[in-house]
């Protein structure tokens, strides 16, 4: 079976070396010549369109990056679909809205010829350890005709609906990421906040406000905390708050009256209320 392959990107680059692997020829183009060079020299030929590519194949892939390039590879004055001949299928791997997948699988249907939606679920690394999951959306017949490639390129294959089915799988199960990865941030961000912050509580004491006989000049003291730092509604002149690790709290301090001819002693106290 002749293969065709538009987009050699991240993803096209390392799907093209599986399909050379297990024995079939492929010819290739991508809308940036140079970056097809490494796979060129592994084996791949090149033709100079995507109609070009199709004119010599008889199953077409693509991967590219959005809906509007898909159009473009797969519709365009040079696209994909001017060139397969009767009988010919075209497979797009990229990720992209179901409805824009289908709309171009119509066109196809039109002009006679079958498209497949076949997302793949996978980074680079994963396509290129052949673990890759493909997800295939489209009729039955040409997902069992195109499913000994499919199995070249990844480690489980499955049709999962009619056009377009692949692409929201794809799109489930790329929501499903995201939400992990924002739990993974947030739990992440809650154990580095118990591992570098502790709770502290700073208190003032000051042997001159003990003193009867400053107490009765009425001397007080006026304290302002740093940012994030309460005053202890149990304590006088007691504050606590969070200090995270190498943070450092700089309290602003002054006695009244701020005119006495004696200087204020203070000792600052620290405790960590727990670990
Ligand atoms: N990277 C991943 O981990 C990963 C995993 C699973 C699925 N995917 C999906 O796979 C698809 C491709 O991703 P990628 O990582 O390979 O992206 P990429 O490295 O950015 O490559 C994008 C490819 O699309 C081509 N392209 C973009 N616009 C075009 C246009 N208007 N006409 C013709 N070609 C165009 C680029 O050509 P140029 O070289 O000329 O720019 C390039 O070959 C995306 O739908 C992505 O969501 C990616």
């Amino acid at each position: 079976m002749r293969v065709g392959f538009v987009g050699l990107g991240a993803m096209g680059s390392v799907i093209v070396p599986r399909l050379l692997a297990a024995g079939y020829p492929v010819t290739g183009w991508n809308r940036t010549e140079h970056k097809a060079r490494r796979l060129l020299e592994a084996g791949m030929a090149w033709a100079p369109s995507p109609r070009a590519v199709a004119e010599g194949s008889d199953v077409v892939f693509s991967i590219v990056t959005d809906a509007q390039a898909v159009r473009e590879v797969a519709l365009g004055p040079q696209g994909i679909v001017h060139g397969l001949a009767p009988g010919g299928v075209y497979v797009d791997m990229s990720t992209i809205d179901p409805d824009a997948s289908r709309e171009v699988a119509r066109e196809f249907a039109r002009k006679g010829f079958v498209m497949l939606d076949a997302p793949i679920s996978g980074a680079p690394p994963t396509v290129e350890q052949g673990k890759a999951f493909i997800m295939v959306g489209g009729d039955r017949e040409s997902y069992q005709r195109v499913y000994p490639l499919l199995s070249a390129i990844g480690s489980k294959v499955m049709h999962v609906g009619a056009n377009g089915a692949a692409c929201a799988m794809k799109l489930a199960i790329n929501l499903l990421l995201m939400v992990e990865v924002i739990a993974f941030g947030e739990a992440v961000a809650l154990a580095e906040k118990q591992t570098t912050a502790l709770p502290v509580r700073v208190t003032f004491a000051c042997p001159l406000l003990e003193d009867e006989q400053a107490s009765d000049d009425e001397v007080t003291l006026e304290v302002t905390p740093p940012e994030d730092v309460d005053p202890d509604p149990e304590r006088e002149n007691a504050f606590v708050g969070e200090l995270a690790r190498g943070e450092v709290w700089r309290f602003d301090v002054r006695s009244e009256p701020y005119e006495a001819d004696w200087s204020v002693r203070l000792e600052p106290k620290v405790e960590v209320l727990s670990a």
